[in-house]
């Protein structure tokens, strides 16, 4: 999944090269990595394969890098596909049965999978058996196949767009949180030595105040960061640098995109900061509900820009604040 920030292939690579390939370089997720370890751990002792793994959360959040590392904590192989790549059950058929004893298969925006193919899944998950149909109407014949043994790791950004069905097929389901700014730092020192430059004092706390708590985001600010120190021949990055990178950038001093201030416009202008239902907002900004819900509100929430309340949401007034709006006239029950 790409996030709202836009991403081309050097972005790509970026993500490839500060992907961290062990646990000790994996920040922050405490709980989600210690369960996972015992999941694994457990598995081993009995010499069974290892369950099913669902991990949801907002994009760039660390999910792909987590499914790699389970895969090597396994000792396992790990084969990358995606909802939206199997379109039809002999796609599914195909990667299931070329995959290998005991490998991990992951599989990306697992929401996007279609529901015949998921019907297909359900007893490959369960028993490793594939059911094909053979043929149509009534000399269709059912022909079921041995898979070999494999554990599937789905990632979501929208836990609620898998249906029940699917989701319950899944041994455990770990939500992966946003960060704290003080673990963003240790990501960025982290990325600021594989990528080579240094960082004055107090420099990496700005990019962390300006990533949304997301560790992709950093790792994409200090890369736009070091451009500008690289420009003017410093390999240091300093406060003053920072500032006149994210001012020519246009970098929000909440870290908030272009989408995200339409969708706090609406709220605040179009329905004078709520409250609003879901339903109007989404009808009012043309975003699915599912994007407002797992994209939008979750970080808007996380800074105190929007609050939900029992009668829909409300615009606070820090985001008047923000917008330059006067609430003065607004009743004092939003806030
Ligand atoms: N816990 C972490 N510690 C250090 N770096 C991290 C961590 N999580 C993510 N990153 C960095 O962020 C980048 C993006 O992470 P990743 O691709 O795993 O996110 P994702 O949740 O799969 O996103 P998407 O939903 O867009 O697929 C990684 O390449 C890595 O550089
Ligand atoms: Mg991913």
């Amino acid at each position: 999944m790409s996030s709202n920030f836009t991403q081309n292939n050097s972005e790509d690579v970026l993500d490839l090269t500060l992907r961290p390939k062990t646990w000790d370089c994996y920040v922050g997720q405490d709980k989600t990595k210690n369960n996972v370890k015992i999941i694994i751990e457990a598995a081993k002792k009995r010499n069974d394969q290892v369950e099913h793994l669902l991990f949801y959360g907002n994009p760039g959040l660390g999910k792909t890098t987590l499914a790699y590392l389970v895969a090597q904590e396994i000792g396992a192989d790990i084969k990358i596909t995606s909802g939206p790549a199997i379109e039809r059950a002999g796609d599914l058929a195909a990667i299931l049965t070329n995959l290998e004893e005991g490998s991990v298969l992951f599989c990306d925006e697992i929401h996007r999978l279609s529901r015949t193919v998921e019907e297909y899944l359900y007893p490959a998950m369960e028993d490793f058996k594939l059911n094909l149909i053979l043929g149509k109407g009534p000399m269709a014949r059912v022909m079921e196949m041995d898979l070999p043994k494999f554990t599937l790791i789905g990632a979501t950004t929208k836990l609620a767009s898998i249906s029940g069905p699917l989701r319950s097929r899944f041994g455990a389901t770990f939500g992966l949180n946003f960060y704290s700014n003080e673990d963003i730092e240790q990501v960025l020192e982290r990325s600021c030595k594989i990528l080579n430059v240094k960082a004055e004092k107090n420099a990496l706390k700005i990019i962390a105040e300006h990533s949304r708590f997301t560790p992709r985001i950093a790792n994409h600010l200090l890369k736009r960061v070091r451009d500008f120190a690289q420009v003017k021949n410093e390999n240091l990055i300093t406060k003053e640098i920072i500032e006149d990178a994210f001012l020519n950038l246009e970098i929000d001093r909440l870290g908030l995109t272009q989408n995200d201030k339409r969708f706090l416009e609406a709220l605040v202008v179009k329905f004078n900061g709520g409250p609003v239902g879901i339903q109007t907002l989404a009808a009012a900004t043309a975003e699915e509900e599912a994007t407002i819900l797992d994209i939008y509100e979750p970080y808007l929430m996380r800074i105190g820009l929007i609050a939900r309340t029992p009668q829909g949401r409300v615009a606070t007034k820090m985001a008047f604040e923000y917008l330059g709006i006067s609430s003065a006239n607004l009743p004092k029950i939003l806030f």
